[in-house]
Parts: structure tokens; C-alpha cells; sequence
């Protein structure tokens, strides 16, 4: 299953912030691939880590943030021994992002047209006429009618869906060989929403670009990704290819997950949501991060904080469970998957 090359490949990255002599470890111990051409599903709860892991690949963490350890492996170079001008031609040329909030990233006192051109001249040095006619070739590629007329608008003059489709015009400007969208639909209604995800996936087909989609909503994930990260507290604690992941998860949080988040396969009052909340930064349990909420959580659960580790098929889990050492009750091995032949 894993022998495709991956594009990207994160290891144990760790990013902090430094607030009055405290270290908040936001991104504490991440670690997974993106394979080339394919959607890596990020998800996780509010607060888990999933922005600060997208920023800090593009090293967009500002003061009082900092990249403190790991590794960033853009095919095959680390991007963290880059220096800020090496970077500069990697964001937003090889690797873009698209933000959850198109209003905020896009400038008001600028008409769509000269967003996009701007992009294209930073990046690929066009001027002002090849400029404009890129970006209505841009527009009319991610679906906007009538370009032309809107290349000349400014953002408040645009529908919320149709900024986050001139967001994604100017992420594509330079045709990424990686792009990050970061609940890029989250601020969309139901309609527009499907429609966005249907067109990262087109323009994913036609350009080959590979793709992080983050996201707290799981039916995205069945929807768009192939593989599956889920955060919980700043680590990755499961990661799978998106069928194993909804067939057999393993992780008990991923499990609570699949049981207590909104899915059109489940009727809304079989929602079982997870017992108590997540911990605050500054409160961290010892042990895996999810013990407290865990229903097998033992005391070496509670004591020492399991490492992800690979268990077979390309598939990876942090939990103690899935270890000899673990010390709790067999019986509760209910998360071994079952393979059936469809996903063998
Ligand atoms: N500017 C900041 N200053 C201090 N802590 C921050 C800042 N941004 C994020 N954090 C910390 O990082 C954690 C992860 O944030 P984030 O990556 O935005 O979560 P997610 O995108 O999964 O909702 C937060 O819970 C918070 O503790
Ligand atoms: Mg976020």
C-alpha cells in the first residue's frame, strides 16, 4: 500500500509558542506522508494542532511561535534547513495554501484581477496584459461565469463561494505540485461547499497536484481524501488510508470520533460523543494525551505516552493497546480490524 513516493513527508515536527516564560506545544510530535497525486485528510477537533502543522510547512509562524524540531521533507529536501528566500519560492509556487476565511486573505482595495496578477508576477515574472489574461483563464478554470467581467471586481462585490473559488484561482496561479486547504469550505453553505470540494478534486486530476485537506468534518474526508491523519492534541495518534479508517479504526479517539461526529450514513441519534474534553495546554496528562477520556485506558496509559508506531499495511497508531506491552484487558482488542476481501 505504501510503496508510492511521497511528495511531502513530515516527521516528529514540533511547533511551540513561548507566552510569559511558558512553552504551549501546539504541534507536539507530528509525523505523516502526503503520496504523491493524493489527498491526505487531516481532522481532529478545534484546537488540535491542524493549522499551526499547515503553517509551519510553509514556515508562516510568526512571534511568539517557533518551529523547535523536526523535519519538513519536500520531495526529498528539508525544508526547515532552507533560508527564507529558498522558502519564498517554494510558498505559493510549489506549495499553496487556501485559508478557511476567503475574506480575510483576500485584499479589498484590490479587484480580483489584480490579486491574481500580482501572484503571477511574484512567481512566474508575467506582466501586466499576459498577467490579466492568465488570470481570466484562472477564473474560468475554477468555475467562475462570466471572467472577464469579474477579473475587474473587487472581493465584496463577490458571493462568499465565488471568493473562495478566486482564493483557490490564486493558490493554483502557479500550478502547486502541493496544495493546503485548510477547511477551505468550513464558512460555505451545503451547496457551495460540495462544489468547492468537487472542483479541488477536478483540477487535483488535471494538474496531478497533490493535496492536504483539513478539515473537522468527516463526511469531507470520505468525500476528497486517500489517506487520513487524525490529530489529537498536537500529535498524530492514527493514520490510515481513508477506507481502512472508516472500516476498522483503531485508535479508541478515532473511534469516538467516527461515533459522535454528524455522518450521512448515521442516524443522528446514535451519535455517542466522546466523555469529557480536551485537556488545556498548560495541563497536559503524562501519559497519552487521550487516557483521561479513554474507556481502556490503564495505568501504564496513564504514566507514559505511547510512540506512533507502524502496524503493518502502512498503517500507523499511537496506542499502547496495540503493543505486548500494553497491560489492560484483552477482550478490549475490539478495534483489531477485520480485513474482508474488499479491503485486503
Ligand atoms: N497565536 C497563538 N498563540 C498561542 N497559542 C496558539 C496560537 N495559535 C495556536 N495556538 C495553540 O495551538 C493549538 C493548536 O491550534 P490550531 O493549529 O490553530 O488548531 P486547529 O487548527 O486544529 O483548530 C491551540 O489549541 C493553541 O493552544
Ligand atoms: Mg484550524
Amino acid at each position: 500500500m505504501k510503496q508510492e513516493e511521497n511528495i511531502l513527508e513530515v516527521k516528529d515536527l514540533r511547533t511551540s509558542f513561548f507566552i510569559e516564560g511558558e512553552e504551549v506545544k501546539a504541534v507536539d510530535g507530528v509525523t505523516f506522508d502526503v503520496p504523491k497525486g493524493q489527498t491526505l485528510g487531516i481532522v481532529g477537533e478545534s484546537g488540535s494542532g491542524k493549522s499551526i502543522s499547515a503553517l509551519s510547512i510553509l514556515q508562516l509562524i510568526g512571534h511568539p511561535g517557533k518551529i523547535v524540531g523536526g523535519e519538513i521533507n519536500f520531495k526529498g529536501e528539508n525544508l526547515l534547513d532552507f533560508s527564507e528566500k529558498q522558502i519564498r519560492q517554494i510558498r505559493g509556487n510549489k506549495i499553496s495554501m487556501i485559508f478557511q476565511e476567503p475574506m480575510t486573505s483576500l485584499n479589498p482595495t484590490y479587484t480580483v484581477g489584480q490579486q491574481i496578477r500580482e501572484a503571477l508576477k511574484i512567481h512566474q515574472g508575467l506582466g501586466k496584459q499576459k498577467g490579466t489574461d492568465k488570470a481570466i483563464e484562472l477564473l474560468e478554470l475554477v468555475g467562475i461565469p462570466s471572467p472577464q467581467k469579474r477579473v475587474t471586481q473587487y472581493p465584496f462585490e463577490l458571493s462568499g463561494g465565488m471568493r473562495q473559488r478566486v482564493m483557490i484561482a490564486m493558490a493554483l496561479a502557479c500550478n502547486p505540485e502541493l496544495l493546503i486547504a485548510d477547511e477551505p469550505t468550513t464558512a460555505l453553505d451545503v451547496t457551495i461547499q460540495a462544489q468547492i470540494l468537487e472542483l479541488i478534486k477536478e483540477l487535483q486530476q488535471e494538474i496531478g497536484m497533490s493535496v492536504i485537506m483539513i478539515t473537522h468534518d468527516l463526511g469531507v474526508v470520505a468525500e476528497t481524501c486517500d489517506y487520513v491523519a487524525v490529530m489529537y492534541c498536537g500529535k498524530v495518534v492514527e493514520y490510515a488510508d481513508v477506507r481502512t479508517l472508516f472500516k476498522n479504526p483503531r485508535h479508541p479517539y478515532t473511534v469516538g470520533l467516527l461515533n459522535s461526529l454528524p455522518r450521512s450514513d448515521v442516524d443522528q441519534e446514535e451519535l455517542i460523543p466522546i466523555k469529557g474534553t480536551v485537556p488545556p495546554p498548560h495541563d497536559m496528562p503524562e501519559g497519552c494525551r487521550f487516557a483521561p477520556r479513554c474507556p481502556f485506558a490503564t495505568d501504564l496509559c496513564h504514566n507514559h505516552l505511547p510512540e506512533l508506531k507502524d502496524v503493518g499495511d502502512g498503517e500507523q497508531i499511537r496506542c499502547w493497546i496495540y503493543t505486548d506491552e500494553w497491560d489492560g484487558d484483552p477482550e478490549v482488542k475490539v478495534y483489531e480490524p477485520e480485513r474482508t476481501s474488499e479491503n485486503k
